[in-house]
């Protein structure tokens, strides 16, 4: 038990990174003493994730907005009456992959990504469907100094292209989805930030690079950018730094796109899995050199 709180209870997962906070319902708003642990347990484990707590849609709208605004959530429809409220549902007969299965940080392509996303499972599959969380502090406070040194001046492009662009990955699915994606020309923009980014909460570095929305690196050759991010995700994603995150229903789960990637796991054919999904508005990510 973390024992840094006095209004919640914060068990960190095995490695450091992650945790479970239980001892308050979530479903009405919290007292400013105990929200600010909320957010400092956010801070300090960058994954956090309550337990047993059902939830309306609009008692997770108001969950959601102690946090910040909504962030802007593009090329899905979003659910009627609840712009703001997207469901990840994938039936039991569904043979599209399932949403979100590679690694990446939501909408990092966007000026100001969302800081953080909330996920709110309703319905879980028996076996499968389980997210996985990468921490992007350790990863870049393991690299070498020299290697660091690098990485602090590089700037990356992001680009929503590969999955929702025109000759994207949606675009070219053939097999029939429940959530309506829309594929747009306006995913083949580009965005620039820095390939390591310093927390404005907590000042800590992270790698904010990821394979779906990474499209290279500037100034670099096409060759020395593929080879240093491949390196960079390979790096990112060792065990050592994963936490697998397994889902009951009802369980909310905040986690920090500043310093995290995640990837949702498939392995649930067969089975219905249902979540709704929130995030909360960021700001445009600050680099090294600008600290
Ligand atoms: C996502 O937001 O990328 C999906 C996460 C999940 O469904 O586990």
């Amino acid at each position: 038990m973390d024992s840094n709180f006095r209004h919640i209870q914060v068990e960190p997962e095995a490695q450091g990174f992650g945790a479970r906070i239980t001892g308050i319902s979530i479903d009405k708003p919290l007292a400013a003493a105990v929200l600010r642990e909320v957010k400092e347990a956010w801070a300090r484990h960058s994954v956090v994730y309550f337990p047993d707590q059902p939830l309306s849609h609009t008692q997770l709208e108001a969950f959601t907005l102690q946090f910040g605004e909504f962030g802007v959530d593009p090329y899905i429809i979003p659910m009627e009456a609840h712009p703001h409220i997207l469901e990840l549902r994938r039936e039991a007969d569904e043979k599209a992959v399932n949403f979100g299965a590679q690694w990446h940080s939501d909408w990092s392509f966007q000026e100001q990504p969302p800081a953080g996303t909330i996920l709110h499972s309703k319905i879980t599959p028996p076996v499968g469907g389980d997210t996985l969380f990468a921490d992007g502090y350790r990863a870049y406070d393991d690299l070498s100094e020299t290697m660091k040194g690098l990485m602090n001046h590089l700037v990356a492009i992001h680009s929503a292209s590969m999955p929702y662009g025109k000759n994207g990955l949606f675009a070219k699915e053939t097999e029939a989805r429940s959530m309506k994606i829309v594929v747009s020309e306006d995913a083949d923009k580009t965005w620039p930030h820095p390939l390591v980014r310093v927390h404005p909460v907590t000042g800590r570095k992270s790698l904010y690079v990821s394979p779906v929305y990474t499209q290279g690196i500037q100034g670099l050759t096409h060759g020395e950018s593929t080879s240093l991010l491949s390196y960079l995700y390979q790096h990112m994603v060792q065990d050592t730094y994963v936490y697998r995150h397994r889902w009951a229903p009802n369980m909310l789960t905040l986690w920090d796109n500043r310093c995290t990637l995640h990837n949702a796991e498939g392995g649930y054919d067969g089975h219905l899995r249902l979540m709704h999904r929130t995030t909360i508005s960021g700001e445009r990510p600050v680099g090294v050199a600008a600290v």
